[in-house]
């Protein structure tokens, strides 16, 4: 058997309203702490996602400062406010509250928190050198699934989107909450469940460490998110689609955690970072397209894939990975998000760039069971236009 290693969150917490008990459970966890920093963006500050958390956690003593600086795609400079703000109110212990880019922040917020090491060192892999504070994720979004992964994305610059990875970002503990996804919009639930649908299919298929466990927890994700996806997005409020839709974006998180994503986020980081689309629909953009482009090098895997979206899908391998691909190529019009790039604000001229870009990403690109030229790369973008 092919050697391995596997890493994770060593403490994982489903329970739906465990934000109503937070401040006990954190009292268990970190008996001496006393300051509490929630990273969270503006929007969910203000909205009463929190307020569970916050009411909880004064309840129990913790004395709380809130900084909600985090935006979509967090650039570097709110990493350096959010530290500034932390620094400033003595916090101790730190919470990411909110999606991919809060818990990304909060990552980043507890490393630059505890060591002397400059944020612009700490881009690729294992770059990071000190410790850091401890650090609690709790999911808003079912998607990234950033409460379980080493890896924190960044944009520097103007519009390039980097990673930080490194098995210091582990948390200490991930709480998953349902309760708290009960109000997200259908079209942010579509985008994010989709983000979370290519981590699995990515970590199946990643030319890099691809390992047995990542294999289990990637079918078991596609496995709940592509049984939910609809209802979640359908009804808000259907408990149970949340709960699985939180559960299989956080075992795909775990599994490309260890078996890293490719070129779907490759190519869907240059649409982050020049135009804004949301991540998870940058990711649902290009995805149909770079299926096909990797169909000829990773038929085996897409056919083995079609059994957990398509349990009846029969016939040849051929016959089952183009079952697959063509599922993943309906699942934007279904869910009701943009299908192509045009419905986002690209235009032809602007393929030259976003090719020029994606190639940029070669911490992902490296991990595509198909080599990816720059003229492929363009090709995919027009064929996603
Ligand atoms: N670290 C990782 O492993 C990893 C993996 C994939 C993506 N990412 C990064 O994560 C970011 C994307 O994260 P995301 O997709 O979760 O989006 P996000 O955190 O940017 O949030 C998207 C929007 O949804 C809103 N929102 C979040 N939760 C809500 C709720 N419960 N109700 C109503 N609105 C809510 C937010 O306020 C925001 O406006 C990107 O920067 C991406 O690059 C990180
Ligand atoms: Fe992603």
């Amino acid at each position: 058997m092919q050697a391995f290693a596997f890493q994770t969150v060593p403490h994982i917490l489903l329970e739906f309203g465990a934000a109503r008990r937070l401040g006990d459970i954190l009292r268990g966890k970190f008996p001496t702490l006393r300051q509490v920093g929630i990273v969270t963006d503006h929007f969910l500050a203000q909205s009463g996602v929190l307020k569970p958390a916050l009411d909880s956690l004064a309840a129990a003593g913790w004395a709380v400062t809130v900084i909600d600086d985090v935006v979509a795609d967090p650039p570097d400079e709110v990493v350096l406010k959010t530290v500034e703000k932390a620094k400033a109110a003595n916090v101790e212990l730190v919470v990411g509250l909110g999606g991919g880019s809060s818990m990304d922040v909060a990552k980043l917020l507890a490393v630059l928190g505890a060591s002397g090491q400059p944020l612009a060192e700490m881009y690729g892999v294992d770059k990071v050198t000190g410790h850091r504070l401890p650090l609690v994720q709790i999911p808003t979004t079912a998607g990234t699934g950033s409460e379980v992964t080493c890896v924190s994305i960044v944009t520097t610059g103007a519009t390039t989107k980097a990673g930080i990875v490194s098995p210091v970002l582990y948390a200490d503990l991930a709480v998953l909450d349902a309760e708290l996804t009960l109000g997200l919009p259908a079209a942010v639930t579509a985008a994010t469940g989709i983000d979370a649908m290519v981590h699995a299919i990515e970590a199946y298929t990643s030319a890099h460490r691809k390992n047995p466990l990542s294999d289990s927890l990637a079918r078991q994700a596609l496995t709940l998110l592509s049984g939910h996806l609809m209802r979640a997005c359908q009804d808000g409020a259907d408990r149970e689609a949340r709960e699985a839709m939180l559960l299989g974006a956080m075992l795909a998180g775990q599994a490309f955690a260890n078996s890293p994503v490719a070129a779907v986020h490759a190519l869907a980081y240059p649409l982050g970072g020049h135009f804004h689309v949301p991540h998870g629909l940058s990711n649902a953009l290009v995805l149909p397209h770079v299926l096909r482009f990797n169909a000829p090098a990773a038929q085996a895997r897409y056919a083995e894939l079609a059994a957990t979206v398509l349990p009846a899908a029969g016939g040849s391998e051929a016959e089952r990975a183009e079952a697959f691909i063509t599922w993943c190529e309906g699942l934007s019009t279904q869910a009701g998000i943009p299908a192509r790039l045009r419905d986002v604000g690209v235009t032809e001229a602007d393929l030259d760039r976003l090719a020029d870009d994606a190639m940029l990403q070669t911490r992902l690109l490296v991990n595509n069971p198909r080599e990816v030229t720059r003229a492929d790369a363009r090709a995919i973008y027009a064929a996603a236009y």
